[in-house]
């Protein structure tokens, strides 16, 4: 059966967060490069990281389970020839990662995945990673991508888009690089490669928009707690947001400054958000986030803003359909490059439960209920998680419930959302 949700009254719930999706894949992939064994506890168990911690087997490393921790014992750099291709399936941050640690690698290997990674671009990182050495083609821009790794020289590599993917990508080809590698225009896109590889020992320098490491950089093993993840957190918060009186509980949530914007914008659309940093060593800072529902005013966010949330647009998207006014989104075109095409996504699933939305080239403007249910209808997902479990969340305060049609690929990030949400619709929490 697909799922579906209904319209709740108030709820108090404290919802499992799955592991920070983007911080899993860099640990697995680090680990995979170190020497020694890497311990990685609270790690995200959905497809997207299964699928990267399957290519990595498949270069020769060994990952076990070991209690709470995941264990990866390190290649020391040195990963084994892969038998066949590499099928990331639905990961673009795995895909694109891992090309970077391909890169100074001697051999060929052969990334492709499923029909949605097929068609999402990639020359953004091969060009930079054939100007360092590697030999790479990906005809039409796509995965399937074969890549030769090889002797790699460091470069200086400006950023065509503010891209976490492709800035880590350099860095990783960077560790195994002989020389200096920069890579500027990162502005506010994520830090988690930057903070991860200086707690593997690699020197990597400055931050934001130009970050640089001397290579060849050998990583140490490491013990790390993954914080809980911040875009599936956003989920959780929304509904507390357009459901009256509801209140919901996240612990040891991901309080990294690039990643929690979320928060800051929800908390100006009058979310009542209470955050209680939790004092834990390591690279990335967590805590607990309290958030209870209050009338949410619509906000606007230009193409500066949007970049540390893009992947929570869609999450924003539902909360702007149920404020107060016109909420209005702007410079948000990567959107169309990620697991969906989200811009007409979340415009479609928003005209199907009746909230009244405009496309504006590059965003959004959606005008919103002013905390009335909408009607509510049947949504078609594209196969992409953001979008399934964002109008998921708006049956919640709906007259009719939402249902998705088509695979909604729910469990690449987070296979402990439907459970939850079952255990919200029941009261059981
Ligand atoms: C990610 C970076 C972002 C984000 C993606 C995860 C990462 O993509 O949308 O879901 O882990 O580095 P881009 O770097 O392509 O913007």
């Amino acid at each position: 059966m697909n799922p579906a949700s209904r319209g709740v009254g108030a709820f108090r719930f404290r919802p499992h967060l799955p592991g920070d999706k983007s911080i899993t894949h860099r640990a697995l992939i680090l680990g995979a490069l170190a020497s020694g064994e890497t311990r990685v506890f609270g790690a995200n168990r959905g497809r997207d990281c299964r699928a990267t911690a399957r290519a990595l087997g498949a270069l020769g490393v060994s990952l076990r389970e070991e209690g709470a921790a995941l264990v990866i014992r390190g290649s020391g750099g040195g990963l084994g020839a892969p038998a066949g291709p590499l099928d990331l399936e639905n990961a673009g941050t795995g895909l694109r990662l891992l090309l970077g640690a391909l890169a100074g690698q001697p051999f060929t290997s052969v990334l492709t995945g499923d029909a949605s990674l097929c068609s999402r671009p990639v020359e953004r990182v091969l060009e930079p990673l054939r100007r360092m050495g590697a030999r790479t083609t990906a005809p039409g821009d796509h995965p399937p991508v074969t890549l030769t790794g090889g002797a790699l020289h460091g470069i200086t590599h400006a950023l065509p888009v503010p891209s976490a993917q492709v800035k880590s990508a350099v860095l990783l080809a960077g560790i195994q690089a002989t020389g200096r590698t920069t890579v500027t225009g990162g502005g506010v896109s994520r830090d988690h490669t930057e903070r991860l590889l200086r707690a593997f020992g690699a020197p990597v320098e400055g931050e934001g928009d130009a970050v640089s490491l001397e290579g060849p950089a050998p990583l140490a093993a490491q013990s790390l707690t993954v914080p809980g993840d911040p875009s599936a957190a956003a989920f959780y918060l929304v509904a507390a947001g357009i459901v009256p009186e509801s209140e919901v509980i996240l612990e040891m949530v991901g309080f990294n400054p690039l990643r929690s914007r979320v928060f800051d914008i929800l908390e100006g659309m009058g979310l009542d958000l209470d955050r209680q940093a939790a004092h834990t060593p390591g690279p990335e800072p967590m805590g607990r986030l309290r958030a209870r529902g209050r009338r949410l005013t619509a906000f606007t966010l230009g193409p500066e803003e949007v970049v540390p949330v893009l992947d929570e647009l869609p999450a924003l998207a539902v909360a702007a359909a149920f404020a107060e006014g016109t909420s209005t989104v702007t410079g948000a075109g990567e959107l169309r490059v990620k697991e969906s095409d989200r811009l007409a996504a979340v415009l479609e699933g928003l005209a199907a439960i009746g909230a009244p939305a405009r496309a504006t080239g590059d965003g959004w403007e959606i005008t919103g209920s002013a905390g009335r249910p909408l009607p509510g209808g049947t949504v078609r997902t594209r196969g992409d998680h953001r979008i399934a479990m964002a109008f998921l969340v708006a049956g919640l305060r709906s007259t009719g419930g939402v249902r998705l049609v088509d695979p909604p690929g729910i469990d690449t990030s987070d296979p402990l959302f439907l459970g939850n949400l079952e255990h919200l619709m029941e009261g059981d929490s």
